[in-house]
């Protein structure tokens, strides 16, 4: 007891202080490290499906990105029965004044739909092609909408700030990602902790929906690729015809 009360040696008292810096660095790179996520890499064949680029991310054949020349067919009347869109949105649970990213949002057919929801937040509309940024532009002009902000992205980088949003979507572009791990890498980065990540892919399990197999994924598949980075699987919605609905959760 007698050696607490008394003051401690000046030398013993320094090497205390550079074990306790020390004994900081080791867990403070424990702890960094343990937020590091190990790329699970690459793959390039050399011979590539119809649709694909020849590049595989677990298992799977990344499809070509579609063209901005095919904008009008995003916006084709027959959507609204193959994908249900306003029932899609309204299915997010999303407050007015969320900030949410459509992400590879193309000509905006989910972007508007979002952007009524949250008239106190906005939407940040993700696209790597310009073209389908100026639409966007054109149809917020013609619409007035205002709360839609166009987001150049990187195939490899969704260009958004950490903590930044409170939910992003993902509709038939996910699959087309040339570089997935990267693109969900970001998003993660900027989602707030409890932000959701809703993820709508044609079911791959499913022989009877009429799209070309790299266009679709599996439910399995997509659970894979986001538990690299320790996304929640919240729930899959299963109430569109051809699509599954799935939330993942930032915890
Ligand atoms: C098939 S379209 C779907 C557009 C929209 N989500 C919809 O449902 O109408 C896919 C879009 O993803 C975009 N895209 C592809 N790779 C991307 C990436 N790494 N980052 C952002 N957008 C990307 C494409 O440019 C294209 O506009």
């Amino acid at each position: 007891m007698a050696l607490f009360r008394q003051p401690l040696p000046r030398k013993l008292l320094a090497r205390a202080l550079s074990g306790l810096l020390i004994l900081s660095i080791a867990i403070s790179g424990v702890v960094v490290r343990a937020q590091e996520i190990e790329h699970p890499g690459y793959e390039v064949a050399p011979e590539r499906r119809t649709t694909g680029i020849g590049k595989f991310y677990m298992g799977r054949e990344i499809s070509f990105v579609m063209g901005h020349q095919a904008a009008e067919w995003l916006n084709r009347p027959g959507r609204i029965q193959e994908e249900m869109p306003d029932e899609v949105v309204a299915n997010m649970g999303l407050d007015p004044d969320h900030v949410v990213a459509d992400i590879g949002a193309g000509s905006g057919y989910f972007s508007f739909r979002i952007a009524r929801l949250v008239p106190e937040g906005k939407v940040l509309a993700v696209d790597i092609q310009p073209e389908m940024l100026q639409l966007i532009k054109a149809q917020m002009a013609e619409d007035g909408v205002s709360n839609i902000e166009g987001v150049l992205g990187q195939v490899d980088d969704p260009n958004l700030p950490p903590g930044s949003i409170d939910a992003a979507i993902m509709v038939d572009a996910y699959h087309e990602f040339s570089h997935p791990f990267e693109m969900i890498n970001g998003i993660f980065q900027a989602l707030r902790p409890g932000g959701r990540i809703f993820l709508l892919e044609y079911r791959g399990e499913d022989a009877s929906v009429p799209i070309r197999p790299l266009h679709k994924m599996t439910e399995e598949q997509v659970v894979r690729e986001m538990s690299v980075f320790g996304l929640e699987w919240t729930d899959t919605l299963n109430f569109l015809p051809w699509q599954h609905m799935m939330i993942f959760t930032k915890t």
